[in-house]
């Protein structure tokens, strides 16, 4: 029996998974996975179809393409599709005790806390913070002139992530210390450290330096606000009340874990996709008045940016949706196979690492027409190509470990957005870029410059 020919749990042989051609001794499809993974992937489904297998060194891979194959990877249980073995990597960011660190069902209590801080009273708060933080990164602008777009995005999306998730305190020293120290944690997330996170590269060591100085931070506000007395309605707040439902509460280092792990998930992937819908609006002029228009009838008789005009814009939504079809941050999501898996006929054999790749199944062309193209259109009636299948678009994820902070994340976009296009018009001044895969998030490849200049009318939302 080959290595894919496995017995199946009725006894029978299951149909053998194909093989991508071009693996070689040792490295399998290392090469050519470093050099284009998306392009790589996309061959898997185009040569192969649903299901296919590969080899990164020593690691066997099956990649599941396609709305079916994603109804079956994100269905499985976790004792038989494991995430924790597959972001091991993940660990020293962040920190023991926490997220991929200990069992499924402690993590999901640790995750279960994020809850309160995403329901509508505390988003209708982080509208306006969301509405500040951009209102004064646009204030230091002045008339014209041009930027990297992707540097703004990121320290934008720190200080609204901060000032919402973490706390004032934690935004007050954003520029002092913290800003430094969150890029370095996230410098060591790369490919090597996938498959060796302990070993001791500078960009490990630089990792570690800057989690212990995160952790330091988060642990001076919350002693601060102990000895102080103060309760802030935040979520820093809600986990140093917190308990698990065993009755114990947390202690510092889970606690400081855990706003790490909710900072470190939805900072950098909505900075990157803040990006990715800038550079795409700005080459589609259409695109551009279709949303400005939208902002006039929904803010023209209170021009307050709140919660529910945010709602209310979904031509700037298909923007999003159509951002996060063909820019996913997150392009390829693994786990580990604990029990084999069925599926159309092929088993998938345990210690296999499954992976689905949002990046090539969003442009599926059974799917989405014309697939390359910038269409946001494509979600708006009667052609409603997103709702075809509930696992057609995959950027959030999808069952148990679908993206908690979707919601917290596409207010953002739309906030950021709404704000900048009312005061500015913007132009790319480069190439229309390149995906960055040098990075677990998939960004544009720097440099990303963009001119703006400040519109006559603006400032008519407040
Ligand atoms: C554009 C922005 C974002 C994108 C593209 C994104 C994407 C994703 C994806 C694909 C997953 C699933 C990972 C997997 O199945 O392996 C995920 C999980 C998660 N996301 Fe997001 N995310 C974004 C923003 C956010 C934000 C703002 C937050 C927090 C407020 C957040 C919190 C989480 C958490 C906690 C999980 C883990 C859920 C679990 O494993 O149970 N994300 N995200």
């Amino acid at each position: 029996m080959t290595e894919a020919t496995v017995a199946n749990h009725n006894g029978s042989s299951a149909a053998s998974i194909p093989e991508l051609s071009g693996g070689r001794p040792l490295i399998g499809h290392l090469r050519e996975f470093l050099k284009d993974p998306v392009g790589m992937l996309d061959r898997c489904w185009r040569d192969h179809g649903d299901l296919v297998r590969f080899r990164l060194g020593t690691r066997k891979f099956v990649l599941f393409t396609g709305p079916e194959a994603h109804d079956c990877y994100f269905r499985a249980p976790e004792e038989q599709l494991d995430a924790r073995a597959g972001y091991q990597f993940t660990v020293p960011i962040f920190g023991r005790g926490v997220a991929y660190d200990v069992e499924p069902e402690i993590m999901a209590e640790q995750l279960g806390f994020l809850y309160p801080a995403l329901r509508d009273a505390s988003m209708r708060r982080y509208a306006r913070i969301m509405y500040e933080e951009t209102s004064a990164f646009a204030d230091t602008l002045g008339e014209d002139g041009t930027i990297d777009l992707p540097l703004h995005m990121n320290e934008l999306t720190v200080k609204i992530a901060s000032r919402c998730l973490l706390g004032q305190e934690v935004r007050d020293q954003v520029d002092s210390g913290f800003a430094e120290a969150y890029h370095d944690l996230e410098g060591g997330i790369n490919l090597l450290g996938f498959f060796a996170p302990k070993l001791p590269i500078p960009a490990h060591v630089r990792r570690d330096r800057a989690r212990r100085k995160i952790s330091k931070i988060l642990l001076e506000v919350m002693s601060e606000r102990r000895r102080c007395g103060t309760a802030t309605d935040d979520f820093m707040q809600t986990l140093m009340e917190a308990r698990y439902n065993d009755g114990r509460t947390l202690d510092d280092e889970e606690a400081t874990g855990i706003l790490v792990t909710t900072l470190f998930a939805g900072q950098h992937t909505s900075a990157v996709l803040a990006t990715w819908i800038g550079v795409e609006m700005f080459r589609d002029h259409d695109c551009v008045t279709r949303v400005r228009n939208e902002m006039q009838e929904v803010y023209s008789e209170d021009g307050a940016l709140s919660l529910a005009g945010l709602n209310k814009q979904s031509a700037l939504g298909r923007v999003v949706r159509e951002c996060e079809r063909l820019h996913p941050p997150l392009i390829i999501l693994i786990r580990k196979v604990i029990e084999p898996l069925q599926y159309a006929g092929h088993t998938v054999p345990s210690g296999t690492m499954a992976a689905v790749c949002s990046a090539s199944s969003h442009r599926l062309p059974h799917l989405f027409s014309d697939p390359h193209r910038f269409d946001p259109e494509r979600f708006a009636d009667p052609r409603n190509e997103g709702d075809q299948h509930k696992y057609a678009l995959i950027g959030f994820g999808g069952g148990k470990h679908r993206c908690m902070g979707e919601k917290f994340a596409l207010l953002q976009l739309k906030a950021i957005w709404t704000v900048l296009l009312d005061r500015f018009d913007f132009e790319l001044d480069t190439e229309f870029p390149a995906p960055n895969y040098g990075s677990w998030v998939t960004g544009p490849k720097l440099p990303c410059r963009v001119r703006y200049r400040r519109r006559s009318q603006a400032n008519t939302i407040s």
